[in-house]
């Protein structure tokens, strides 16, 4: 390792073209198939525009085959999508691939990424095919798929335990059926980076064809090791990775897109590869997907966690007041964490406001910013200082909000020693104005007994957890719930000065949420 890291105005070692790395995002595919991360259309859209914008190469939009509104959002966003490739997911079966080609279809670049499962464990417990079966299957898929796109990638699933001589005969003939990508997952997350790196080399040394395609990494962090085992497949030859943004995904999740990325750039001098991501994006990435999803970033995660760039301890805030690369490896500037997190107050105009928005990203229609100035001279009004983050939480809620048939019209609670505590409330549901009044143990469960008698429900509250978005008793309580509903959970936050307000917006947002599930579930089943 280098004793030195070195300056940022140090031009980091030349890369050729053959050492671009390709950046797949499957945020969409991947990470949506983790429980409760599930994202309605319009989130779907929001976030591939955004991984576009942000210079993603390939987007995994989705399932086609798995619901009628998975075909449908990757269909649009094949439609919409300005410069990434769009892909879409199909098992190894001809009426998966035939869908996922008519998903991509109007894409200006399509891609159809078809896999099967390799290993001896998939092959007789789930499968229960001969591995001569499953190469016959390779071809006939692999072609087929080739005859509707010209951008095929094929997925050995379960690459990391197949024995490597196998595993090369069913590159070779994914190859020759015409793929140009081929990935080798470590879809258990069992890998370790050593034998990662010596898979790809292998495969690269030992099937003749293998010239003929790019190699893929797609990582799972079972062990804690998808983005050490991903940078390792680069230096067994791969040259695209496989990744999610925040590293939602299946049980563990996959490699995260913005630690592969910074790696990348941050030890540009023993990773010597480039990737056309624009790193400034990353944390207004990590905060869509976050908010759409309802998936809290992990405080101290690496990158986009509000404590990567905050120093505590005595000795290192005297490092860092003498010079910032005592403690810090990369500026937080560097990935979008604006400097000054102190902002606004409530003598800040609309167009202060709208400047504000656009630095951390937003660009909100006329409406949806009218809205938002609204909220937050409301929030101005009941909290001295408001930083970056309040504004966030503020326009993520405006973004959310624009679509539920339930909204919040007032609250007031009656609450302290001599209980029961009592909750008046008053919801907008399909454009209908209720109140009600409840009493419960304790304010929250007053509140929440209000929204129970106000719009039936079956679902039960699975979790409810507050954090302060900021610091001060003035603060901004964030507040998560999670409702369970015939085994579909859905997760949504809410932040408000008021810990009430909060917990009731949060609550209202996962039933809004669960409506909008329901409502896709039925017209999916309606259309057959
Ligand atoms: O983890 C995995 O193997 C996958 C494949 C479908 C590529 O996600
Ligand atoms: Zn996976």
């Amino acid at each position: 390792m280098s004793s030195q890291q070195p300056a940022p105005s140090e031009s980091p070692a030349p890369v050729s073209e053959k050492d671009r790395v390709v950046i797949f995002d499957t945020t969409l595919r991947d990470g949506e198939q983790c429980p409760g991360a599930s994202m309605t259309f319009e989130e779907k859209l929001e976030v591939a525009e955004l991984l576009d914008t942000m210079g993603v190469d390939i987007i995994e939009a989705g399932f086609p085959i798995a619901s009628v509104g998975d075909f449908e959002s990757v269909a649009e966003i094949a439609r919409r999508t300005k410069r990434a490739v769009v892909a879409g997911l199909a098992r190894a079966v001809p009426i998966d691939i035939a869908r996922a080609g008519e998903a991509v279809r109007h894409a200006r670049r399509g891609r159809i990424h078809t896999f099967v499962s390799t290993s001896p464990i998939h092959l007789e417990h789930q499968m229960r095919k001969s591995q001569e079966e499953v190469l016959e299957i390779i071809t006939a898929t692999v072609t087929q798929a080739r005859n509707l796109v010209e951008d095929v990638e094929w997925s050995a699933m379960d690459a990391t335990r197949t024995p490597l001589d196998y595993l090369a005969r069913c590159v070779e003939a994914a190859i020759k059926a015409g793929a140009t990508t081929i990935n080798l997952p470590d879809t258990v997350g069992y890998a370790t980076p050593d034998e990662y790196r010596t898979m790809f080399r292998t495969m690269r040394e030992k099937v003749p064809n293998a010239d003929k395609a790019v190699f893929s990494v797609h990582c799972h962090n079972d062990l804690g090791l998808a983005v050490a085992n991903s940078l390792a497949g680069l230096e067994g030859g791969a040259r695209q990775i496989e990744c999610t943004v925040n590293g939602i995904g299946e049980r563990a999740g996959n490699a995260a897109l913005e630690e592969v990325v910074m790696a990348l750039s941050v030890r540009r001098d023993v990773l010597p590869y480039t990737t056309g991501i624009d790193a400034s994006m990353l944390t207004r990435a990590s905060r869509l997907v976050s908010a759409v999803t309802s998936f809290p970033v992990q405080y101290n995660k690496a990158i986009v966690g509000r404590n990567a760039f905050a120093h505590e301890s005595g000795i290192h805030q005297d490092g860092m007041l003498k010079h910032n690369q005592t403690y810090e490896i990369m500026t937080p500037e560097s990935v979008g964490v604006s400097k000054t997190s102190l902002v606004m107050g409530k003598h800040s105009g609309r167009a202060a406001f709208r400047d504000k928005l656009k630095a951390l990203g937003y660009e909100l229609g006329e409406n949806a910013l009218n809205d938002a100035f609204t909220r937050f001279k409301d929030l101005a009004d009941r909290k001295k200082v408001i930083y970056d983050e309040d504004i966030e939480a503020l326009v993520d809620q405006e973004i959310a909000a624009a679509h539920d048939r339930i909204k919040l019209v007032s609250l007031s609670v009656i609450a302290g020693t001599r209980g029961p505590q009592r909750a008046t409330m008053r919801l907008e549901v399909d454009g209908r104005t209720l109140t009600e009044e409840a009493e419960g143990n304790g304010p929250v469960d007053a509140t929440f007994n209000c929204i129970k008698a106000l719009v039936a429900h079956t679902a039960k509250l699975d979790l409810y957890q507050v954090h302060a978005v900021t610091e001060g008793t003035d603060a901004q309580a964030e507040v998560s719930v999670r409702l369970e509903e015939d085994g579909k959970a859905v997760t949504a936050k809410a932040a408000d000065p008021d810990t009430l307000v909060a917990s009731a917006q949060a609550y209202i947002t996962a039933l809004n949420k669960l409506m909008r599930k329901r409502q896709s579930l039925n017209a999916q089943a309606a259309a057959g």
